[in-house]
């Protein structure tokens, strides 16, 4: 044991408790500012992204103007390199009483509790065949999601939503056990299409349930789904949202999103679609340096309509780097 005398108990005891001062003079922190490198322009896919022939490296995240097959040809004709539908589940359901959408400083949370026209949506969606659409899908078993995933013989490919976090029953309640998630993959793997499985970010460890995806024989992986949060109103004292627990997208969770990202590509060999608080050509790079083979894009369709023209026009060059130049380049 050490005993402090004099001088040296006087410097332990400033070493316990320094000044601000000391602080800084001992244990200076570099404040670093992020470095846009906007200089970095890449071509357009020249070939299949997870066996999806898409258009370009943006699509439309699940859920965001999906519900019809209007508005999906219509965010396809704004500059969508592929849309992904709203969920579909196994019974029509309303969703949440509301409120069901707030915003807050950065972003939204939203607890919209997968309302759906199940079957209904077929033919929503029939007129768009040939075209990049992916079609969104939940159960709560392996069975209920192979059951929905028959209904759409002409479907391109299935996203799975096995990372909603405000449905009792669905999405995330399911998709934070990986052998749930391996046999999700399975039964619509079945079906011979490509099967996007579109994970949580609201588990101890991504990469775990990345790899029972893999193993269930996913073509790729969406990460990520929104983070659960709650806001509460002091004037009312009670929580905002009709449902309490919402899910957080937008800005906020960028760097969560890409945290998940450059985590699965160090654990699985199948392509990762980022999807989480992009809203310029930069985010679109850094996820991909992160290991994002494309990027799906939600809340900042609500701020622009135009967001994926006004992204491509900054991204893309016909002299532009082929993307997977830099997909995973980040990694050390
Ligand atoms: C209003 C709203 C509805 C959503 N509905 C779905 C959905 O039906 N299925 C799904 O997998 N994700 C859904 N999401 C999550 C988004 O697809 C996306 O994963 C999330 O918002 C993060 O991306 P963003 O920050 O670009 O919005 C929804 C998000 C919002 C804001």
């Amino acid at each position: 044991m050490h005993i402090f005398h004099g001088q040296d108990r006087d410097r332990q005891k400033s070493r316990l408790s320094p000044s601000p001062d000391d602080r800084e003079l001992h244990n200076p922190k570099t404040r670093i500012v992020l470095t846009e490198n906007t200089m970095i322009q890449i071509q357009l896919p020249q070939k299949e992204i997870a066996g999806v022939p898409l258009r370009n490296h943006l699509l439309l995240a699940a859920g965001i103007l999906g519900t019809t097959g209007a508005s999906l040809k219509r965010m396809l004709s704004l500059g969508a390199g592929g849309v992904v539908t709203k969920s579909i589940g196994p019974v029509p359901i309303p969703g949440h009483h509301g409120p069901a959408l707030v915003p807050i400083d950065g972003g939204l949370i939203n607890a919209m509790g997968l309302p759906n026209p199940s079957k209904d949506f077929i033919t929503e969606i029939s007129p768009l065949a040939g075209e990049p659409v992916i079609v969104s899908i939940f159960g709560g078993t392996p069975q209920e999601f192979g059951e929905v995933a028959s209904w759409f013989p002409d479907a391109l490919a299935f996203e799975l939503n096995l990372s909603c976090p405000h449905a009792e029953g669905y999405g995330a309640a399911i998709g934070v056990n990986p052998r749930i998630v391996r046999e999700c993959t399975e039964i619509v793997k079945t079906y011979n299409k490509p099967v996007w499985v579109k994970l949580t970010p609201n588990v101890t460890d991504i990469k775990e349930i990345g790899k029972a995806a893999e193993e269930g024989g996913a073509d790729a992986l969406v990460a990520i789904n929104t983070v659960k949060a709650m806001r509460i109103s002091t004037g009312a004292r009670r929580p905002v949202l009709g449902n309490t627990f919402g899910g957080l997208s937008g800005k906020a969770i960028f760097p969560i999103a890409v945290r998940s990202i450059y985590d699965l590509y160090d654990t699985v060999n199948i392509p990762i679609i980022g999807c989480g608080g992009v809203s310029t050509a930069d985010n679109v790079l850094e996820m991909m340096m992160a290991g994002a083979s494309a990027v799906e894009i939600g809340s900042a369709v609500y701020d622009s309509i135009n967001v994926f023209s006004e992204i491509a026009r900054d991204l893309y060059a016909e002299d532009g780097i082929p993307a997977e130049e830099i997909v995973g380049c980040a990694h050390v």
